[in-house]
């Protein structure tokens, strides 16, 4: 790995280093958030300035923002000569949290009538919105038409999310979460240098039922696999994540496919790999072997129990036979540093890259945030030292897009 990728990596994970965020909070519930938010943006290194409507001030006040930001919160057009023109030209990136269904309005058709919409105005860069509002004004079909119509300039959403809204109602219409708004303003600034790749990534464990109540599994979270769904995303990649059963949460803006059963994942890849899909990644730890009968009732205790198992059949091999091929990432899970058996491995089953890992080794493995692997292709081999499943995940990438140059 050249040392220009391992600079660009570690820039991306601290892309919000040095930047100045133009935070507008306008007037809603979920403004209280917005302290938890401007805080959260300060310990990523960013300098965060906030922008306030008037309705804004009635739930929160400009002196708690003034304390989160350690910066000046503006609240009017008239705070400061020029505001308006100064703040957003120096701004990297503008997050408005909560964004109310009246300053989306308001951004959508040009009113320029206060501060924070004035700012939005005179603002050419990168905009994260994340709406907050009770469902019935969410599901309006005029504030649909203003949602969409800002979002074909470009801006980008996060959330709403489904559940207890604040008027005691249920549904669409609640913030996104502090730390997840954080992470596509991350990804809003994150060079797009992986656009134009259709990837299918795979993740987490497979179960297989010895009948409805019994499965045998294994200790695989999903946490690199979703690791790379969310690299990949960030990057500009289109994304489909296949995902066996993990407590992690789906990541925004990837296609999602639950699945249980080896089968079910084998057949959920056979449909997702298309002609058009450019890279496989399988970071699935996929079951070897699955019961080959699986009880249709609840196997009855009867004494001792033996149970034969079939090999599940292999995936990787399953999309090779398929007329074009995607470039092919596997894993190889090892206990003990045998990179030959992974280099056998990538040879067998015709893979294009197999990151090794030995789950024995400390900082690696199962259900751990951090990975150490060695990443082994056709040209060669690359040995990371203990790192986060992120790092991991941007480290593969940025491999791949070294041998597709
Ligand atoms: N894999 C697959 N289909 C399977 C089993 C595994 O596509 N039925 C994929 C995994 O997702 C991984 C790669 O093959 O990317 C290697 O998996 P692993 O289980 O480590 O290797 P095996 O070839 O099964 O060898 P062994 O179990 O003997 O280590």
């Amino acid at each position: 790995m050249t040392s220009s990728s391992l600079r660009k990596r570690k820039k991306r994970l601290r892309i919000l280093k040095n930047k100045r965020v133009l935070l507008g909070i306008t007037g809603g519930i979920a403004a209280y958030k917005s302290i938890d938010l401007a805080r959260r943006l300060g310990d990523e290194g960013a300098s965060v300035v906030v922008a306030m409507t008037e309705a804004a001030k009635q739930f929160v006040t400009p002196l708690s923002l003034e304390v989160a930001s350690q910066n000046k919160v503006y609240t009017s057009l008239f705070d400061e000569p020029m505001a308006h023109i100064s703040l957003p030209s120096s701004a990297d990136v503008m997050v408005i949290a909560p964004a109310t269904a009246d300053i989306i309005a308001k951004f959508a058709h040009g009113i320029a009538d206060d501060l924070l919409s004035t700012c939005f105005l005179s603002y050419s860069g990168k905009v994260v919105i994340a709406p907050s509002m009770n469902w019935r004004m969410y599901e309006n079909r005029i504030f649909g038409e203003n949602l969409r119509k800002l979002l074909s300039t470009g801006v980008v959403q996060v959330g709403p999310e489904r559940g207890d809204l604040a008027c005691g109602e249920e549904g669409i219409g609640r913030m996104a979460e502090p730390a997840e708004i954080v992470e596509t303003v991350m990804s809003a600034l994150t060079e797009k240098d992986l656009a134009g790749e259709k990837m299918v990534i795979t993740a987490g464990p497979t179960r297989e039922y010895l009948d409805p109540v019994r499965f045998i599994s294994n200790r695989s979270s999903g946490k690199m696999g979703y690791a790379l769904a969310r690299a990949a995303r960030d990057r500009g990649a289109s994304v489909i994540l296949i995902s066996g059963p993990s407590y992690l949460k789906k990541p925004q803006g990837v296609g999602f496919v639950g699945v249980e059963t080896s089968a079910q994942m084998m057949k959920s890849v056979k449909q997702s790999v298309q002609g058009d899909t450019t890279v496989l990644v399988m970071a699935a730890a996929v079951a070897d072997f699955s019961p080959a009968v699986t009880s249709r009732t609840k196997i009855e205790k009867t004494g001792d129990l033996n149970i034969p198992f079939r090999q599940t059949e292999d995936i990787i091999s399953s999309v090779l036979g398929a007329g074009k091929r995607p470039y092919i990432i596997g894993f190889a899970a090892e206990t003990g540093n045998n990179i030959a058996r992974a280099q056998k491995k990538m040879k067998v089953k015709n893979m294009d890259m197999v990151v090794f890992n030995d789950v024995t080794e400390a900082g690696a493995g199962f259900d751990v945030d951090t990975n150490k692997v060695v990443i082994i292709d056709r040209k060669g081999k690359t040995r990371l030292e203990v790192m986060s499943k992120d790092s991991v995940a941007d480290a593969i990438f940025d491999r791949f897009i070294e041998i597709k140059a």
